[in-house]
Parts: C-alpha cells; structure tokens; sequence
C-alpha cells in the first residue's frame, strides 16, 4: 500500500527514483511525488496518475541532485490529487516527508501544530509529520533526533522517509508497521518500501525494525530506536535479481506469473520432499517440530486470496492430518477476543508478509501463547520475521495485484505441510508415497492445462460483456470457486460471485437465466455426481455452463455447454489445478475489456493498512 524510495549517494537521483517507483507502482498507483534537495532549497514535483505523469515533468526539479524521496500513493485520507499526493512539507520548506501507513491521532497533532502558526494544505493525515519534525528542527534538534521525537509524538503505523534542507547530506527513514529495507550500496543507499526497487542497484539490505529510525549520509548509517538506544543490525543479502522483477516478453505481469506456475511449484517442493520416509522437510519447521506434533488445533488466518488458501488448507488439515482446523479473516479475528491456547498452532499465510491485519492477528495469537507459523512469499517480511516459524513459497516476485502463483505455490506449501503433519501422526508410509507421486506431477500437470489456452480465450470472447458470473464447486473446489469470482472481480471489473454448488437453491438460483454464464468446478470425485446435478439444476434454467472437468470425463460433455479438461490428481490437489483456468478466463476478459490487468483500479499488492 504505497511505495516509498528514497536515495543519498552519487548518482542522479530523480532517474533512479522514477524508475524505483515504477518498480513499486503495484503497491499504490493514483498519484506520486519526488522531492530532492538543490543546493540549500527542497524542490518538489507531483503528479496525478501513474508514474509516467510524474516523469514527464521531471524536469521542473534539478535532475542532478543525488538526495531525495519519492513516493506513489494508493488514497487512505483524502482524494487522488497533487495536494495529497507525497512528499508533504511544513510551511517553510524546511522538511519533506514521503509516509506509508495512517497516522491516527494527526487530527490533535493538527491543532496542536495550527496554534503553533502550521497551516496545512491538504487532507491527508502524513502532512502532520512534516510540519511536526519541522517545528523540532526549528527548536534546534538534528534531524534524527527530529524524526526521533515525532515517532514518540505518534500513534498509528508509518513507514517514512525524511529530507531536510538544513541537512543536504542527510536522508533520515523510519518504521513502525509498515515495511522499509535498505539497500547498501558504495557510497550510496536507497530506501525502499521494498526489495524491488532495490534489487537492481544492490543484493545487500537492512531490515529496518518497528520503532527504529535510520540516519544514513552517503558513506555510512546509524540505527537507533525510539528510545534513542543504538541498534547493531545485520546486512543480508536478497536472491533475487532483475529478470525475476520484469515481465520477460509478456504482455503482462499476471499473464508471465501464470505461465510461470509450473517452475514455481517446482521451486515451492525442491528439496523438500522426502522418498525414503514418505514426508516433507521443511527445515523452517525443524525448531518447533515437537510443539507442532502436539498441537490440538490449528487456526488459519489470512486476508484475500491468502484467505482462500486457508479454506482449502482446512479441509486438508482435518482430512490428512486429522487435526480440527478453523479458518478466520485476520480482520475479524484481531478484534474479537478468539480462545487461543497453548496448544494452538496458528498459521498465518500471506503472500506479501505484511499485510496489516494478518500482522495484527499473528500479534494476538502470540500474545495469546498459540504457537504460530508464516507461510509467506516475500522473503525477511514483517510476518516471517515475527512468526516463530514457517515455510517460504520459494515463488519468486508477484507483482501483478490479481495473485495466482503465490496462491497456487501456497496450496502446494499447505499440502507439504499437511503431509508432514499426517506422517508425524495416523498416516501410513503407502499413502504417504501415493502423495509424494502426485506432488512430483503437479507442475507438469499445470503445464498441461495451458493447451486449453485457445478454448479459455473463445469462452472470454463470448463472456467479455457478460454482467455477473456464477462460480460453483464442492468440497476442496468450494475455495476455488470463491477464487475464481475473486480473479475475475479484481481484474476484470463483473460482478461475480462463488458458492458452495448445493447452497444455489437457496438464493443464487434466482440469478439463472440465458444471460448468467455459470462456471461449475465439476472434477472426479466423492461428491462429483452431486455436482453434476447441480449443473443439472443451472441447465434447467438455461443457463450457459462451463465446467471445469477430470481429463476423460465424456458424461460432462454432454451435460455442460463448454468444458475445460484437467488432469486427473488426488482430490485435495485438485485446487491447485482447477484454479488455473479460472485464472486464464479472469485473464482475458480483462484484456478484452482494455482493463490495467496489473494494477486494476482502487486495489493494492500489499494492504498495510487496516
Ligand atoms: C490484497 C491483494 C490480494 C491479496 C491480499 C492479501 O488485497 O490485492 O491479492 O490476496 O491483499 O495479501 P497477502 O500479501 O497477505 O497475501
């Protein structure tokens, strides 16, 4: 949610902002900004819109500096325009301050600062931080001590960066809540929201923790905490590079990290499977090994497409594993007051690792005394760094909003899991073998679900103005299809809707008409002739099925309008590959409907707001 980039070194820093911003575009998109310090003056720019508005009018500041933030914003407190967009300044120019996150007691930090003479400009809650660290630097602090003793002054979340003209040679940045890392370069360092903005211009990064601050010039940084306690940290390296970070010949991100699937569920189940004792290592689990096989429960919390996951990851629990599992929305859970014990383990997935209310509940549960697991993408996240353990997904970057590898690469990372946990308990080694022989096919099987490529795009060119769709599926396929509404809600802007398939006749039927395209997620197994009733009942009132079917299956043929094959897996593995069509649909109705596919309208990658 929001993107921030700031740099000090040598280099020219507007270039090298601008394009860490269109790296981080995917976080926040309506507006953005760029302050750098000329000579002893600050010089902003902002613009309304994508990144690109703002670099045509680069030239209004002085392109040579080499110190200065930037910012793209997606709107919490008031609207898209250049006012909001960031940097905010004080009256004087003194400061200019780039924030993620909500400030939520700027309305008395406001008057405050108003009787004070600070008049404010726009509706935003971060201009209060600009006008507050100036009014400490106009009472003679240095900037960190400024920056200091505003985080004392604030409640709320923020990821800021700082620029002050008394002090060119100085960039200031600091968290609490919302993400920030440090790229170390030679003789430079940018700050990021994150590693993608970073990756081209250094593999070495900081962490910056809540309630620290960073005083950085070019040559060398200090990190204190709010306390004003010096911190030692730590410099790691991230193995990512650049490639992994551009579309590479497609047309789209989400479209790339569709057809990426394959290799990155290779990646989610390298070196992780285990053929002689038919159970997974997952060596991020190997510390809390002996809580895990005691635990009486587990408690899934998630937000999203993450969310979706959690549902399919329950009925495998319980099923494989045979441990009562529960599914709740991190935004639901952090705020009442959940019965958490000891024996709990709660698992918290999140593709970004921070989203703000999967953190919130992950700090409940552990205050709580549960055990707790973070099954994460991006790796050193705020959520893996305070789980006690976990599993990484190993799927490289997302960057398309609408998430599809993480998702399936977290299916995969569930079953593995899942796995491990049914070997430590009541599974036999024979099954455990069946398992690990259908994992292995899975990344070929999604493989092969991209020869129905011709037979999706005809059924989008039909669909493309359809006004609502259906999506019906049982069992592990129920989670699929709320999915399958989710993708295509997100990117293509139809309404859409999932729904267990035998809960229809109690309200969605009422929809069904010619008009009502109804996707039926209908593969091979324990209830599967009860979902070809279903398809029955959507028929009967003529409306257009789509099913999404078991290699081989001829009697679908004749009952459903158009079909989708896939191969044939075991049934809690079978979400894995009845997603990927969904995908693809979602896909191209957007495109043909001229949708922005990577950045659909109002959404953000990563929500590190409540
Ligand atoms: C946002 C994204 C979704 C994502 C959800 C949870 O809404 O647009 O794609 O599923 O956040 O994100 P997380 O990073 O926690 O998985």
């Amino acid at each position: 949610m929001c993107g921030i980039v700031g740099y000090i070194g040598k280099k020219k820093a507007p270039r090298l902002l601008i394009e860490g911003l269109k790296r981080l575009e995917y976080r926040g998109y309506d507006s953005a900004g760029i302050s750098v310090i000329n000579k002893d003056k600050i010089e902003t720019v902002k613009a309304v819109g994508k990144i690109h508005n703002l670099e045509k009018r680069l030239n209004s500041i002085n392109t040579e500096s080499s110190i200065g933030i930037a910012h793209t914003r997606w709107a919490t407190h008031g609207e898209p325009n250049e006012t909001n967009a960031h940097p905010h300044m004080d009256n004087d120019n003194l400061v200019a301050v780039a924030h993620n996150g909500i400030i939520e007691n700027y309305h008395i930090l406001q008057q405050e600062l108003k009787k004070e003479g600070a008049e404010f400009k726009s509706a935003t809650d971060s201009e209060v931080l600009a006008h507050l660290i100036a009014s400490y630097i106009k009472k003679d602090f240095p900037l960190d001590e400024a920056v200091r003793r505003t985080m004392e002054r604030i409640e709320g979340t923020y990821g800021m960066v700082v620029l002050c003209r008394k002090y060119p040679d100085k960039l200031v940045a600091a968290r609490n809540g919302s993400p920030l890392i440090v790229g170390i370069g030679e003789n430079e360092f940018i700050v990021a929201s994150d590693a993608s903005a970073i990756v081209e211009h250094t593999r070495q990064i900081i962490y910056l923790h809540d309630r620290e601050l960073i005083m950085l010039n070019k040559d060398e940084y200090s990190i204190k905490t709010i306390q004003d306690i010096h911190v030692q940290t730590t410099i790691e390296d991230i193995d990512w590079d650049i490639e992994m970070i551009e579309k590479g010949g497609f047309d789209h991100f989400m479209l790339k990290e569709i057809f990426e699937q394959p290799e990155a569920l290779h990646n989610a189940m390298r070196g992780r499977l285990d053929e002689k004792e038919m159970t997974t290592h997952l060596g991020g689990l190997s510390s809390v090994k002996d809580r895990l096989r005691q635990t009486k429960r587990i408690i899934i919390t998630a937000c999203g497409t993450s969310w979706h996951s959690a549902l399919i990851a329950e009925y495998m629990f319980e099923e494989l594993a045979q441990i009562p599992t529960e599914v709740e929305y991190a935004s639901e859970f952090r705020y009442r007051n959940p019965i958490i014990t000891e024996e709990d383990t709660v698992i918290c997935i999140s593709q970004s690792g921070e989203t703000a209310d999967t953190l919130a509940a992950l700090r409940e549960a552990k205050r709580k005394g549960a055990l707790t697991l973070g099954i994460c993408n991006t790796v050193g996240g705020t959520i893996s760094r305070e789980t006690d353990a976990g599993v990484y997904l190993h799927a490289g970057p997302e960057i398309g909003v609408a998430s599809t590898k993480a998702f399936t690469c977290q299916l995969m990372v569930l079953s593995l899991i899942a796995l491990k946990l049914a070997r430590m308990r009541n599974m036999s080694h024979i099954q455990g073998d069946k398992i690990i022989t259908a994992l292995k096919k899975i990344p070929f099987q999604v493989k092969e679900i991209f020869e129905s490529d011709k037979i999706i795009q005809e059924l989008a060119q039909r669909f493309t103005y359809a006004q609502n769709f259906l999506y019906l599926g049982r069992g592990y396929n129920f989670p699929v299809a709320l999915e399958g509404a989710l993708k295509l809600k997100e990117i293509s802007y139809i309404h859409a809707e999932g729904y267990p398939a035998a809960e229809m006749k109690h309200g969605p039927i009422a929809l069904i008409s010619e008009n009502m395209p109804v996707v039926v997620i209908a593969t091979k197994n324990s209830i599967y002739e009860k979902v070809v009733s279903n398809i029955e009942e959507v028929k009967a009132r003529k409306g257009y099925v789509i099913a999404i079917a078991t290699d081989g299956d001829k009697t679908i043929a004749k009952k459903a309008d158009k079909v989708i094959y896939i191969p044939e897996t075991l049934s809690f593995l079978v979400p894995i590959l009845s997603v990927i069509p969904l995908q693809m649909l979602s896909y191209y109705i957007a495109v043909l409907k001229g949708r922005n596919v990577d950045q659909p309208r109002n959404l953000a990658k990563s929500v590190t707001v409540e």
